[in-house]
């Protein structure tokens, strides 16, 4: 759930004349244009409104699993950041989140106006925030410890995001973290991204823990899911009755150096499965396969660890040979 100190900054932001009800209406135009494929539709004030209240928790829920992630996978808190297509700075809020979060200085890159007055107003607490209008060929921008794009590639077309990820990883000192959609689309240009990063001299420090190619078949695509509490206006503006949502996303953290990397064990695909006396999990192996395999009750050791894993965890054990 995004910080109070958001909620009340974005309280005292609320336009004159805001209503709530005009916001909801915003909201379903928004969701009709999600359902449809058009992508983030920010057109009028009540646009950007919704997209902040109903979307943006969603997607802050998916940044702080992945920074978590990157964290948990040995990257240390960076000093500089850089997030392109930052909306209403869904990522510097992650960012400041981090241990030593504010000591972090984030540049965000947004071209849509009224994004960009609300990052100049709704600041999280950073050590400094830098605001730019445009990306490509923007020679303002310098190297920054880790580049990240959240839910922003998936929206452009596919020449501009070659362009985009070539343009990012220039600009990246020690990793780029990229976010999508948990769809097979999101999937699908996380995977071209991948291939492009990997030919560049880049190194997949999550969520493979491999460099080859993704073993999953046709039909199938690598995601993963972050429950976040919902606030009680986005369930009105959804109504929707849980107090909580899932946000399906992939994520792709690549490294310049391989040095960084922990010796990855494998990587949970799917929920576990635990039956009497077993658990099958499926995993995708350090050697580039995706394997199901069935943990023993008799191999007492390795049992336990196997029983507390979840969907997305690293594996803390090598696999048992079959
Ligand atoms: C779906 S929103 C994601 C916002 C934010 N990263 C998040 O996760 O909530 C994608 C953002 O990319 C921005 N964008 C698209 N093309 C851009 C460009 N050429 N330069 C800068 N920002 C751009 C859009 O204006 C939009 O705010």
């Amino acid at each position: 759930m995004l910080p109070p100190s958001f909620s009340s900054q974005l309280d005292a932001y609320k336009p004159k004349g805001y209503s709530f009800n005009d916001v909801a209406t915003r909201w379903n135009h928004l969701s009709t244009a999600y359902r449809e494929k058009k992508g983030c539709y920010t057109q009028t004030k009540g646009d950007h409104m919704a997209y902040i209240m109903a979307r943006m928790p969603a997607t802050y829920a998916a940044c702080q699993a992945v920074l978590e992630e990157a964290i948990g996978s040995g990257l240390p808190v960076p000093q500089s950041a850089l997030d392109i297509g930052a909306g209403p700075g869904t990522m510097g809020w992650a960012l400041s989140q981090l241990p030593q979060g504010a000591d972090i200085i984030v540049s965000q890159v947004e071209q849509d106006p009224e994004f960009i007055t609300f990052c100049n107003r709704i600041r999280p607490p950073l050590k400094a925030i830098h605001n730019h209008k445009s990306f490509l060929g923007n020679t303002g921008l310098s190297i920054h410890d880790w580049v990240t794009m959240a839910y922003a590639l998936c929206e452009l077309k596919p020449a501009h995001q070659e362009a985009w990820v070539r343009e990012a990883y220039t600009l990246v000192g020690q990793s780029l973290i990229l976010i999508e959609p948990g769809t097979p689309v999101g999937y699908q240009t996380l995977m071209r991204a991948r291939d492009q990063l990997i030919a560049l001299g880049g190194y997949v420090l999550a969520p493979c823990p491999h460099q080859a190619r993704c073993p999953l078949g046709e039909g199938d695509w690598c995601h993963f899911s972050t429950r976040f509490e919902r606030t009680q206006e986005a369930r009105k503006l959804k109504q929707a009755t849980l107090p909580y949502e899932d946000e399906k996303f992939c994520y792709l953290i690549v490294t310049k150096s391989p040095h960084l990397h922990s010796l990855p064990k494998g990587r949970v695909l799917r929920h576990p499965q635990p039956r009497t006396g077993h658990i099958h999990l499926d995993i995708c192996a350090p050697d580039g396969a995706y394997k199901r395999t069935t943990i023993s009750a008799k191999t007492k050791s390795i049992y336990k660890l196997a029983r507390s894993l979840k969907w997305g965890d690293d594996l803390p054990f090598d696999l048992p040979n079959p």
